[in-house]
């Protein structure tokens, strides 16, 4: 009998009710931690909010999956697109789009109600991210979980070595921050310990670590778009691997409310 695996399972969890979010090298190892998450609440109905969740690349495919999804977005054409996708999608009815501030969700979602609360991509861009995360330990109920991506600082300095630019490399690698200043596209980047213990600080007890993207963008597209589930494997394979997890582009932290 074949050996089921985790990506196995993720598609398993998806069929019959969706066809399920295309697994890429991009999006794998995290669509396989919250699938574990669905299938320990297999049969409920998650209240799930996604803080800065965009076009609703996460949002809607849960709620195909028979989610109730709040996506809270600064961006009013982000949520436009998101409306658009989630009614071609057939699930306009269970995906919410609130426009708001990621630290004012105390004044837009009722505390202590999210099973699930994904914040992908975001704390790297807001102004301070000890708010939006206290906020969004705020807004799970006790034993709810929290999905958080950040981007990757040792990522970003090896990146910018390798592409000849030393002296970004160099400012990435001193700055506190993990941002190279006014012209980066973003305001700080993250080593596990720095992102675990924000997560820690807001009251959260963080349960696994991944890195995501750890080979993706290194290789040549001819490879990435040649051998698509051969990465997507090794991907998922080097995720929670020392070294590799930490020279990722992203980490992506799984934390739980405590009951
Ligand atoms: C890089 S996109 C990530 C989108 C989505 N989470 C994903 O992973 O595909 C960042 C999103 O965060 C939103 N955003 C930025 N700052 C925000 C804030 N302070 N509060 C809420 N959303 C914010 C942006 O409008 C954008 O949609």
């Amino acid at each position: 009998m074949a050996r089921v695996t985790r990506l196995d399972r993720v598609e398993q969890t998806t069929r019959g009710r969706f066809t399920g979010p295309p697994l890429t090298p991009r999006t794998a190892v995290i669509w396989s931690v919250l699938a574990d998450e669905l299938d320990r609440r297999a049969g409920a109905e998650l209240t799930v909010l996604d803080v800065g969740g965009g076009t609703g690349g996460f949002a809607v495919p849960l709620a195909q999956a028979g989610h109730r999804v709040t996506v809270v977005d600064a961006s009013p054409d982000a949520l436009a697109a998101l409306t658009r996708r989630a009614a071609e999608a057939g699930v306009a009815a269970r995906v919410r789009a609130v426009q708001g501030d990621g630290d004012a969700l105390a004044g837009l979602v009722e505390p202590a109600s999210a099973d699930l609360v994904l914040c992908h991509s975001v704390l790297e861009v807001v102004d301070d991210p000890t708010p939006v995360v206290t906020a969004l330990a705020a807004a799970l109920r006790p034993g709810g979980a929290a999905s958080v991506l950040v981007a990757g600082r040792a990522a970003a300095v090896l990146a910018r070595a390798m592409t000849g630019h030393l002296d970004v490399a160099a400012a990435l690698a001193a700055a506190p921050d993990g941002s190279a200043g006014p012209r980066d596209t973003l305001r700080r980047r993250f080593d596990a310990d720095g992102a675990a213990a924000l997560l820690r600080a807001a009251g959260l007890t963080v349960e696994e670590i991944h890195g995501v993207r750890v080979l993706a963008d290194l290789l040549p597209a001819a490879v990435a778009d040649g051998q698509p589930g051969s990465l997507v494997e090794l991907e998922r394979a080097l995720a929670a691997r020392s070294p590799y997890r930490d020279l990722a582009a992203q980490l992506h932290l799984f934390a739980r409310r405590p009951a």
